[in-house]
């Protein structure tokens, strides 16, 4: 066997995270979580980070003794290391800021190494400047397999993830596109957010034309799922799909580890994404606490704008008198949150009146 060969092998997809039932008060509707903190990394970026070597495998920029690199001081550098491991290959994460044991541990346990640089900002050009394959994982959001898996073992009405590659909104978008060949363009219905956004079609003799896919019959589930992508406070996301604008930035970082970011990437696709919901990152910290009360696990704040976003969905059907199923991501649980959004000193510290939003929660949901 060749090491390409078994490098894919071991970068085949790997068993099917589970999904768990969260409590609602009333009948009719279900929401779902997708458990990826099931992954033996402990998060969805497992997902990214297959992906990722496989296609580098495949293009041939991956090959035994290839030295592989990225520019993240988060889960990816875990999943990353994790694979880079298993194909015997050296792998090397630029972190951003100054050398944290709690950032690199978890990276050299897995015998890769940690480079931490500052300014944040100057990882992506030192990563750039290391000899070896750059992954790269906001330059090359590849899909990943959570489509594939998920609608296999559900099919919901919505989906919620968060945004911050933009390769799990684009992943479940155009799997959905491309079951549905009338699945040209974002649906946004007027009353889901106040807003309407304009889609023009890429249809170069259909410019300007807005189009618009009928809502679902409530009672036909699953057959139109929709992607709703929740977005963090200081997110470019939320603003840039409302508007239309591909390039919009805020400039400003996102407080909730994984998703929002300053710019829209290259990786998020507007047209692949039917709803976007801002969440205030107060609410997101107060749901992760409400995720770990259900499940017990101790989940990262991003779970917590999926959760919320998916609790405004629920809010929104059932003022329309539907039913159906609701799917949204758990990304990520570990210790290490513990310390952050499960942390009263820490929100304090960030400014976060996590308890504003407790109150609707309990309403919301049945905990
Ligand atoms: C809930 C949730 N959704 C989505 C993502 C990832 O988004 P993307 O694929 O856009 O990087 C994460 C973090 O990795 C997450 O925790």
């Amino acid at each position: 066997m060749t090491w390409n060969a078994r490098a894919l092998d071991v970068l085949a997809a790997g068993a099917p995270t589970p999904l768990i039932d969260f409590p609602l008060p009333g009948s009719g509707i279900r929401l779902l979580l997708k458990n990826e903190s099931a992954h033996p990394t402990g998060s969805l970026r497992h997902r990214h980070a297959r992906a990722l070597f496989r296609q580098a495998v495949l293009d041939g920029s991956v090959t035994e003794g290839t030295t592989v690199v990225e520019a993240t001081g988060g889960n990816a550098a875990v999943a990353q290391a994790w694979f880079a491991q298993r194909l015997g290959l050296p792998y090397i994460a630029v972190m951003p800021g100054a050398r944290s044991p709690a950032r690199a541990g978890p990276v050299e346990a897995l015998g890769g190494e940690c480079r931490f640089v500052t300014p944040p900002l100057a990882i992506y050009d030192a990563a750039r400047r290391i000899e070896g394959h750059f992954l790269d994982q906001f330059g090359r959001a590849v899909p990943h397999d959570l489509a594939e898996e998920l609608f296999g073992q559900v099919r919901p009405d919505w989906v919620v993830a968060g945004a911050g590659t933009g390769a799990t909104s684009a992943t479940l978008g155009g799997w959905l596109r491309d079951q549905d060949t009338t699945r040209r363009g974002a649906v946004a219905d007027p009353d889901d957010h106040g807003v309407t956004r304009q889609v023009s079609t890429a249809d170069p003799d259909d410019q300007g034309a807005v189009r618009r896919v009928p809502m679902t019959d409530p009672d036909d589930h699953g057959a139109t799922c929709r992607v709703a992508v929740a977005d963090p406070d200081n997110s470019a996301y939320f603003p840039g799909w409302t508007l239309d604008t591909p390039d919009y930035a805020t400039g400003m970082p996102s407080r909730i580890e994984g998703i929002g970011r300053p710019r829209v990437e290259p990786g998020f696709r507007p047209d692949l994404v039917d709803l976007v919901i801002p969440v205030p990152d107060a609410a997101s910290v107060a749901a992760a606490r409400q995720l770990r009360e259900v499940t017990g696990l101790p989940v990262g704040a991003s779970s917590g704008t999926a959760l919320w976003a998916a609790l405004e969905l629920v809010e929104r059907m059932r003022a329309r008198g539907e039913t159906g199923t609701v799917v949204s991501l758990l990304g990520d649980a570990a210790e290490r949150h513990l310390a952050t959004c499960h942390d009263d000193e820490w929100a304090a510290v960030k400014g976060l009146d996590v308890g504003q939003y407790t109150d609707e929660l309990r309403r919301r949901t049945c905990v």
